[in-house]
């Protein structure tokens, strides 16, 4: 395989926050998608976000209803490994950032998948040579990373040593066919380019509570008053998902980040999320960084 067109059929690992955005965004656009995960709940889930997503996009007059319709169609939801690797042409990994599942999967998908199938990951912070082997084609694997697709809609593409050539300007093309704006990372490097500032800011957000500086609110009002954006690290981060940005600190062992990972562990435990459950560091649907006068303390 070696043009866009031999991509028709791309398969999802993962149907939680990315997972179910990488799947929409092909299937708006014509690719025929798998979404295969372990956890049949995970699909109710993320048809109501999707049909969320669509109803924002629809509204804002960025796709027509006929072609939302057409996406729901070209999307099949299973929880049966072997049919959902049967077809693939490209697969978008998005499982937790956990190291050794990581692993695990891609040995499975590794074994299960044609050999011309293209492989991707989705890993926020972890180096994709961690677990290149497991794929058994790390020739054919490089990370693909998206932020949130629909609105943040640029693509990381970062291989690793073994990734072939051919494989870089493919997979900026397959970006491009999902309206994504795709950067290259010429080396491997954690939080390939945005992750890399953003985990920089949010690690210092996190200090600045951990070692009772300041509060969440003030933190968030401080950056959305000087930068004069929505949202503070503490709202990104509720977007993120606190689970997602918890497994990513969990690994890191310096004195600041292991105050951040308990705090984030807290509210983890305690089933607070962020906004895909309704409660993280706000509660949604109508945060208080959203409230009018917020930024006026
Ligand atoms: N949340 C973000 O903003 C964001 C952004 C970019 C990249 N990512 C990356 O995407 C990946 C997924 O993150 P997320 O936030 O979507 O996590 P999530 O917790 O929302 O979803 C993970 C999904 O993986 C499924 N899963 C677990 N084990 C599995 C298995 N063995 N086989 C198949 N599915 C399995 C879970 O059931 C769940 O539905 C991570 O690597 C993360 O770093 C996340």
């Amino acid at each position: 395989m070696k043009t866009l067109q031999d991509i028709k059929h791309v398969l999802v690992l993962g149907s939680g926050t990315l997972g179910l955005r990488v799947a929409l965004a092909c299937a708006l656009n014509d690719y025929n998608v798998t979404v295969y995960d372990i956890k049949e709940k995970a699909f109710e889930q993320a048809l109501r976000i999707q049909n969320e997503l669509i109803g924002q996009l629809v509204k804002s007059e960025r796709i027509s209803k006929e072609i939302a319709e057409q996406a729901l169609k070209n999307q099949i939801f299973t929880t049966n490994a072997q049919e959902a690797a049967t077809h693939a042409d490209l697969v978008s990994e998005s499982v937790t950032e956990d190291l050794e599942l990581k692993k695990k999967v891609w040995a499975e998908f590794g074994e299960l998948c044609p050999k011309h199938t293209i492989f991707t990951t989705n890993t926020s912070y972890l180096i994709p040579s961690l677990f290149a082997q497991e794929t058994g084609r790390p020739n054919l694997f490089c990370a693909l990373h998206f932020h949130d697709v629909f609105y943040a809609n640029v693509v990381d593409i970062m291989p690793n040593p073994q990734t072939e050539d051919w494989i870089i300007p493919l997979l900026k093309e397959f970006g491009q066919s999902i309206q994504q704006t795709p950067v290259i990372i010429r080396r491997e490097s954690p939080g390939y380019i945005f992750n890399a500032m953003l985990m920089a800011l949010i690690g210092a957000a996190g200090a600045l509570v951990t070692f009772d500086v300041s509060s969440i609110e003030d933190v968030d009002r401080s950056w959305m008053g000087n930068f004069k954006m929505h949202m503070g690290p503490f709202g990104i981060l509720d977007e993120i998902g606190l689970d997602t940005a918890w497994h990513v600190t969990s690994n890191l062992k310096d004195e600041k980040s292991k105050r951040f990972s308990k705090l984030l562990k807290h509210h983890v435990d305690q089933g607070k999320l962020g906004k895909k459950v309704g409660e993280g560091f706000y509660s949604y649907p109508n945060p208080r960084f959203q409230e009018e006068g917020f930024i006026n303390g």
